[in-house]
C-alpha cells in the first residue's frame, strides 16, 4: 500500500507514519555525486530523463523511502518562460533578468516535456520495484518562483521584489500570472506522467510581513494552481510548503488554497496547528547534521506529538549536504522501531 498517498487522501494515521525528506536526491548521497559528476553541469543533469530517474530512485533503492521526488528544480518554470538560467558552482542558481520582458507560455512544453519523461520513467520503475512508495511531482509556488526571478540570484535576500511591488506593481503581477499558469500546465503535465501527489515549495513565503500582501502574493496564486490542476485531476492531493509563516496565518492559508496536506518547518510546533489538515514534518535538518542522541530524542518527541494523528515524517528544510548518510539511516531505525 502506497502509506503517503493513503494519509493524504484518506487521513489514515499508520502505525510507523510514512517518511521521505527534502532534498533526498542530493549531494549528501555518494552516488548522487557520481552521477551528477558524470552529468556535466546540473541542468544537464535534471534535463537528461534518464539519469534525473536514476537520482530520484537512488534514496529509494538506500533506505527504502516512502515517498520519492522528482529530481528537478523549482526554477525550471522560469527556464521554460524564457529566462536565462545557470547554476554555479559555490554560487547557486542565476537567472537574467534582462529576459524578465519576453517571458512567455509559447515553449514552455520543450523543456516540460524532459522532466515528465523523468516522472515516467521513476513511476515505472516505482511500479515494478518499490510499489509501496508514492511519486512526488513539484513546483515553486509563484511568490518564491518570482523571488528568484526578479532578484536574478538565489542568496536568501530578496530586496528587487519588494521594490517591484511598490514600482511596478501591475508587472510584477503579470509575472506571477505567467508563473500561475506555467505551473498549472507543468504540474498537470506531471500528473499525466504518473506524479501520484503535487508539493508546492514557498520557501520564501515568510519574507511577507503584511497580511494582505500574503494573500495576494502566497494565498491566491497558491489557490489558482490547485483549483486549475484539479479541474482535470480532481483527486490528486496537494501538500503545500509556506515555510516561515507566523501561525496565526497558517490557517488562513490551509481553508483558502485547499491544499491537503501542510509541510512545516522547524520553527513551528506541529502539535499548535489546530486545524484538521495532514501535517508532514518537521525535524531539524541541523540534527540530522550532527546525529547521535540529541537526533534520536528529537526523533521520538516528533513522533510522541503526532500520535494518532494523520502525519508524514519529514524534515522541517532539505537535507544539509555536508550530513553523513548514516544519520539518515538512524533517523529511519528510531521511526521504523518506535512507533
Ligand atoms: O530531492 C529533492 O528534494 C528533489 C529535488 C529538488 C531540488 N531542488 C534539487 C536541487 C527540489 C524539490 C528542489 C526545490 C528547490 N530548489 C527549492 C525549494 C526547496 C528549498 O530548498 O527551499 C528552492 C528554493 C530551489 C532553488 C535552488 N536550487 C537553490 C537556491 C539551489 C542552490 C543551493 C544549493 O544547495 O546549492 C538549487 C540547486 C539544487 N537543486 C541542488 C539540488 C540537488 C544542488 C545543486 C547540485 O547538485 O549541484
Amino acid at each position: 500500500m502506497k502509506s503517503i498517498l493513503n494519509t493524504l487522501r484518506n487521513k489514515s494515521v499508520c502505525p510507523v507514519p510514512p517518511v521521505w525528506i527534502m532534498r533526498q536526491a542530493g549531494r549528501y548521497l555518494p552516488e548522487y555525486r557520481e552521477v551528477r559528476a558524470q552529468a556535466g553541469s546540473f541542468l544537464d543533469l535534471a534535463y537528461n530523463p534518464d539519469l534525473a530517474a536514476e537520482v530520484t530512485l537512488q534514496p529509494v533503492r538506500r533506505y527504502g523511502m516512502d515517498g520519492a521526488i522528482l529530481f528537478s528544480d523549482i526554477l525550471i518554470v522560469p527556464h521554460a518562460l524564457g529566462q536565462g538560467l545557470e547554476f554555479r558552482a559555490g554560487e547557486g542558481p542565476v537567472l537574467d533578468t534582462n529576459d524578465l520582458k519576453d517571458l512567455s507560455l509559447e515553449n514552455v512544453n520543450d523543456k516540460f516535456s524532459q522532466i515528465c519523461k523523468t516522472v515516467f520513467k521513476v513511476r515505472q520503475a516505482l511500479d515494478n520495484q518499490h510499489p509501496q512508495t508514492t511519486m512526488i511531482g513539484f513546483s515553486g509556488s509563484p511568490w518564491t518562483v518570482a523571488c528568484y526571478m526578479i532578484q536574478g540570484h538565489g542568496k536568501s535576500s530578496f530586496p528587487a521584489i519588494f521594490e517591484m511591488m511598490d514600482r511596478d506593481p501591475d508587472f510584477l503581477d503579470h509575472v506571477i500570472d505567467l508563473i500561475v499558469d506555467a505551473s498549472i500546465v507543468y504540474l498537470k503535465g506531471q500528473a499525466e506522467a504518473g506524479a501520484e501527489v503535487l508539493k508546492l515549495f514557498d520557501s520564501w513565503a515568510g519574507l511577507i510581513e503584511d497580511k494582505s500582501q500574503f494573500e495576494k502574493y502566497v494565498i491566491i496564486p497558491t489557490q489558482r494552481i490547485i483549483e486549475g490542476v484539479k479541474q482535470t485531476y480532481p483527486d490528486i492531493p496537494f501538500m503545500g510548503f509556506p515555510r516561515h509563516v507566523p501561525l496565526e496565518w497558517i490557517e488562513a492559508y490551509v481553508i483558502q488554497t485547499g491544499t491537503d496536506g501542510l509541510a512545516v518547518g522547524e520553527d513551528i510546533k506541529m502539535s499548535d496547528i489546530k486545524s484538521d489538515i495532514v501535517l508532514q514534518g518537521n525535524l531539524d535538518n541541523q540534527l540530522l547534521l550532527e546525529g547521535g542522541q540529541a537526533l534520536e530524542k528529537s526523533v521520538k518527541d516528533i513522533l510522541n506529538e503526532m500520535e494518532g494523528r494523520p502525519f508524514i515524517f519529514n524534515l522541517g528544510h532539505g537535507v544539509i549536504k555536508e550530513t553523513d548518510p548514516a544519520h539518515v539511516q538512524q533517523m529511519l531505525d528510531v521511526i521504523r522501531q518506535n512507533s
